[in-house]
């Protein structure tokens, strides 16, 4: 028997309704917020990702699925949103749009070969944002703002938001000179990957998934130390437009983040309830990344984002027993005796249906008490019932099901009974 691919998952009917409502919802933030959709290719050129999110990074080095096309080219099914938006805002010239900064946001599938876990799968869905365009204190703010507004309109309310500096490219600089200092007598007991990544990307040791609980990672320098004049006043800035947005924080001087393009805020969402089982507790993160865009041949232009995965929040509504307000309604169905009824049943429904209303019969012959089980199964408000009276007439009982009251109406009419 063939199986569905590890990582992977099936979103069955009965929670899509949820992904729809959750999608649907995020649409409508996202609007306020005067955010618009941009729609990226599934697959980049691989360089896309090796450049922009960092060749020593876990996601390039080893969460990947590169292949070769046909015509030789490589191609990475995309891990990450950020790059891609990127290149797009570069390719189809942003900047010369009137409205600035561009703020976009996205929603859609992403790939990374990971183990898999509660909360990690190799295909998941990223909805995330790009305000590209502006390096304003104010925008940062109002970013982590908005992380917090989204969860919390999905009545989520055990979180905890994460914020780091990880300052300019300087002080970037000076730190990860302390960090070689730091870790080069110790780094033979560390990884393969590590031990490359120490003169090229000593950052990387910090955030590495095989070392990261070692004595000498916990008790590396912080960046925070490392900060320069400029990058700490932005960072003071950021947190006291948080104060005044009354949104609540924890600073934490160790979180780097995982991918290279990251400058000044970074931060992550986490779950903060201590009955949680599950390892996974960060539900979002982001930041923002000043050299991105002229690391990808783009104009000098600044961004900052985030990205959360709709399974996280799912198992974050799970956690806090949160029943999505769906409200699925189905208008009616129809139940039909004898042959005669079933075929006008199709002509009605046909025409019930092409005036919107929600309609529907039963297929496999069943007895009426069956008939009536499956009205009640789909959650339908009324029903009818067609017989050979009825047909007689052109007059049917329709039956409100959450009070049982039946009213006769006319079969001509019923559209308008419904509109009403
Ligand atoms: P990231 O931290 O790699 O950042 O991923 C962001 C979020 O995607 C995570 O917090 C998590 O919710 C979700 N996620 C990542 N990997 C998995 C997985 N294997 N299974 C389920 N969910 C996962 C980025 O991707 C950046 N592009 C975010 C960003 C946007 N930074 C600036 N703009």
């Amino acid at each position: 028997m063939i199986r569905i691919p590890r990582g992977t998952q099936d979103i069955l009917p009965e929670d899509s309704s949820k992904w729809r409502y959750i999608e649907n919802k995020l649409d409508e933030l996202m609007k306020l917020y005067n955010y618009k959709e941009i729609r990226t290719p599934i697959f980049e050129s691989t360089d896309l990702f090796a450049r922009g999110v960092g060749d020593s990074t876990d996601v390039v080095q080893k969460e990947m699925y590169t292949f070769k096309d046909k015509g030789d080219r490589s191609l990475t099914l995309r891990p990450e949103g950020t790059a891609a938006v990127v290149r797009s805002y570069i390719e189809n010239k942003m900047q010369g749009y009137p409205n600035q900064p561009i703020k976009l946001y996205y929603n859609g599938p992403m790939f990374r070969y990971e183990r898999k876990q509660k909360g990690r799968f190799r295909q998941f869905n990223q909805f995330g944002i790009e305000a590209i365009g502006a390096e304003n204190p104010s925008i940062d703010a109002e970013v982590l703002a908005m992380v917090m507004h989204i969860y919390e309109s999905f009545g989520l309310k055990h979180l905890k938001l994460v914020i780091n500096s990880i300052g300019d490219a300087n002080s970037r600089k000076e730190y990860n000179e302390a960090l070689v200092k730091h870790f080069e007598p110790v780094i033979d007991t560390f990884c393969e990957d590590c031990q490359s990544r120490l003169h090229t990307n000593p950052m990387r040791i910090l955030d590495c998934k095989i070392d990261r609980d070692k004595e000498a990672v916990k008790n590396a320098p912080r960046i925070t130390d490392y900060l320069n004049e400029a990058s700490k006043a932005y960072y003071e800035e950021v947190k006291s437009y948080l104060t005044d947005l009354g949104v609540d924080y924890v600073e934490d001087p160790n979180l780097v983040r995982g991918l290279d393009y990251y400058t000044h805020t970074a931060f992550e969402v986490m779950m903060d309830n201590p009955n949680y089982d599950g390892a996974i507790t960060t539900l979002c993160g982001g930041g923002r990344y000043n050299g991105l865009l002229e690391l990808l041949d783009g104009p000098s232009q600044t961004g900052i984002g985030f990205a959360l995965s709709i399974e996280r929040l799912l198992l974050a509504l799970e956690e806090e027993g949160i029943e999505l307000d769906i409200g699925e309604e189905f208008d009616l169905f129809i139940v039909t005796m004898g042959d005669e009824a079933e075929r006008y049943s199709v002509k009605l429904l046909n025409h019930l249906r092409k005036n919107g209303i929600k309609a529907d019969k039963d297929y496999l012959k069943r007895k009426i008490k069956g008939q009536m089980k499956q009205a009640d199964r789909l959650n339908a408000k009324y029903t009818i019932v067609i017989g050979d009276q009825e047909l007689a007439n052109n007059e049917i009982d329709i039956k409100n099901m959450a009070t049982g009251e039946s009213e006769t109406v006319k079969v001509d009419e019923l559209v308008q009974y419904f509109k009403q």
